[in-house]
């Protein structure tokens, strides 16, 4: 699948925006703050509903407007798909494919595949595990539409539950009916953490392979799921946890509390890991979701690397160029120093700069 054009119209730093992409590799360069990382999370939104940065719809849209507009145009398997969305301050964007408006967000999943790689996913290994969570469910709700509603209706149910929790402070008799609320949760949170099991074991085949020729043939890295609910069931857990919960007024076991691990043999890359691992670890990590997602998709995913090349060293960064080829990029950077020195091949480069995009020859 490829991006063929992107137009925009009162987004972020965009008055007006027409831009045509190539099927390879487009770069996009200029200083900081001119509105490289706009276009990419303007391109994700389009695919997934969602900003990668997590920003709230009413923030996207251009300072002093009211609405925003984009419209991506998709080429999959031959076809043509026009993905149009309509930014609102006060009420819920409006979605249209082929100019039929659509009721829910994830019909339009499975359309566009993006796998966006920032800088701070870099930092994923070093930081702490709501990051890691977060790469995890990004993934999956692009790949499975359960998953999203599973994970949806998870977070929905441990927010009541934490609001009962807070309420039994001051009317004790509310106990009983967290028995139901339980119940439910237990469902889907089992459910959450069955398909982050999956998708980890089918990650896990793959990044061992990336990091070991990624480090040279000195590393063997393997991934693990760690659950807070450890080997109880989700319901049990709940249950011997509950005196717990009702002193922190909050949910203390689940999904949202579960953590992924980077073991080079018996050594936790997260704790002991040099920062050049935990780096190199993270950059197999992103390698092996692009693949993995190939593999799921059958069809390739645009990738979007966004200011990640100047973070990585010399052999890092060929690594990351080599491994980039018949699918379609759009790179951000501040110079064109990067690629100088490599054989790699650029197809489009547009030269951004206060909101205004130049293509370039
Ligand atoms: N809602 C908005 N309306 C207008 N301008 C915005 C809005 N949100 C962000 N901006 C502007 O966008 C610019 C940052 O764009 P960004 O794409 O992050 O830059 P970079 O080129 O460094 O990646 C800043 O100048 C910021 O003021
Ligand atoms: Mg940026």
């Amino acid at each position: 699948m490829v991006i063929k054009s992107l137009k925009l119209k009162n987004y972020r730093n965009y008055d007006l925006l027409d831009l045509t992409l190539d099927t390879q590799t487009n770069i996009f360069y200029g200083d900081n703050a001119q509105g490289k990382t706009n276009i990419l999370e303007a391109l994700y939104l389009s695919g997934t509903t969602k900003s990668h940065r997590g920003t709230k719809d009413r923030d996207l849209i251009q300072f002093e407007h009211d609405e925003a507009h984009l419209e991506t145009i998709v080429i999959k398997r031959g076809m043509e798909y026009q993905i149009d969305m309509h930014l609102k301050k006060n009420s819920p964007k409006g979605i249209a494919v082929n100019k039929v408006p659509i009721r829910k967000a994830s019909e339009l999943f499975g359309i566009i595949h993006f796998v966006f790689f920032s800088p701070e996913d870099l930092n994923i290994i070093k930081e702490g595990p709501s990051g890691r969570r977060r790469f995890i469910d990004l993934e999956l709700s692009q790949l499975d539409k359960i998953y999203l509603s599973n994970l949806s209706s998870y977070n929905r149910i441990i927010n009541q539950r934490n609001s009962l929790l807070k309420d039994i402070d001051r009317q004790h008799n509310l106990v009983e009916t967290l028995d139901v609320w339980d119940m439910q949760l237990a469902e889907y949170g089992m459910k959450v953490i069955e398909s982050r099991r999956n998708f980890i074991r089918q990650l896990n085949k793959i990044i061992s392979n990336i990091h070991y020729r990624l480090t040279g043939g000195k590393e063997h890295i393997f991934l693990e799921y760690e659950s807070s609910v450890g080997n109880l069931s989700f319901a049990q857990a709940l249950k011997k946890n509950r005196e717990r919960d009702m002193r922190l007024k909050s949910t203390s076991v689940g999904p949202h509390r579960d953590d992924l691990s980077f073991m080079e043999g018996s050594l936790d890359i997260r704790k002991f890991g040099s920062q050049g691992q935990q780096r190199t670890a993270a950059l197999s990590l992103k390698l092996s979701e692009i693949e993995l997602v190939r593999m799921l998709i059958k069809d390739t995913p645009v990738l979007l690397l966004d200011d990640v090349l100047s973070e990585l060293d010399k052999h890092r960064q060929n690594y990351l160029l080599d491994s980039i080829h018949d699918i379609q990029t759009v790179i951000t950077c501040t110079g064109l120093d990067e690629f100088v020195n490599h054989r790699f091949s650029i197809n489009k480069i547009f030269h951004v700069k206060n909101g205004q995009v130049a293509e370039e020859n």
